[in-house]
């Protein structure tokens, strides 16, 4: 699968079959996480067969998850959110579901860190039905009531090529914690620049994955690292 058509696919899933995820596709997302790792500095790790990170919780059936470890500042967290979501984006073109969650039982969550490293998030991750159960579709439902649109998500000064509208589309189809958006992206004058109150938890993960969206939408690209990082085109 592509991963603008994964991007498109994507939803978080709250309900996970209640099985173990086949060790091909452990296999795939562990490969594909040591690459993730390689290029970025973070130790993202696939656990699996845990089930009590996630006990108790919303969640339902949650075996595996990836544990989001990695050195504790910003730029960091902004890598978490950045590559975290391409193993996500990778999951969906397996046929898995997955869920970005800050909520969850730390003390539970299995996870190796060297002493510079936090656990910052997991992202549950397992097989799951093709069609949302009815639970999942109102949980959806109601963190999307209040969707921040195209307008609320961009700053334009002066002429915006098409591109930048077509990364803003992505965007908008991006995960964020709380489903608040609260990434902003100008246009001035062709500069393109992503940034963030930076008030809030999670927003630099936020950052990471709304970065991260925007390429794909845009079809090409990089970024410069940090709130306010420049798009720069290729
Ligand atoms: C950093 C981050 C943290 C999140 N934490 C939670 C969480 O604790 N519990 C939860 O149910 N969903 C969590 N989510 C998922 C969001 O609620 C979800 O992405 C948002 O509502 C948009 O829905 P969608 O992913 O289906 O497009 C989190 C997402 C992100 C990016």
């Amino acid at each position: 699968m592509k991963i603008n058509d994964a991007l498109n696919l994507r939803h978080s899933r709250r309900t996970y079959l209640d099985c173990p995820m086949s060790n091909e596709d452990a296999k795939k997302l562990c490969d594909a996480i040591q690459k993730c790792n390689a290029l970025s500095g973070l130790h993202m790790q696939l656990i699996t067969e845990e089930k009590m990170a996630f006990k108790g919780s919303m969640f339902k059936n949650v075996r595996n998850y990836i544990a989001m470890v990695g050195r504790g500042d910003d730029i960091t967290r902004e890598k978490c959110g950045y590559f975290g979501e391409k193993i996500v984006l990778f999951a969906t073109g397996l046929g898995l579901g997955t869920c970005w969650s800050g909520t969850f039982n730390r003390a539970a969550c299995r996870f190796d860190a060297f002493k510079d490293e936090i656990l910052h998030l997991v992202i549950a991750i397992g097989p799951v039905r093709n069609k949302m159960t009815q639970r999942e579709s109102v949980i959806s439902g109601i963190s999307h009531i209040n969707s921040r649109g195209r307008k609320k998500i961009s700053r334009i000064f002066g002429d915006a090529p098409p591109w930048f509208w077509s990364g803003i589309d992505a965007v908008l189809k991006a995960p964020s914690a709380m489903n608040r958006r609260p990434v902003t992206l100008s246009c001035n004058d062709g500069e393109i620049t992503a940034s963030i109150s930076g008030k809030k938890d999670y927003e630099y993960i936020d950052l990471g994955i709304a970065k991260l969206h925007f390429e794909i939408g845009a079809l090409g690209g990089d970024w410069e690292w940090g709130n306010g990082g420049t798009f720069i085109v290729n």
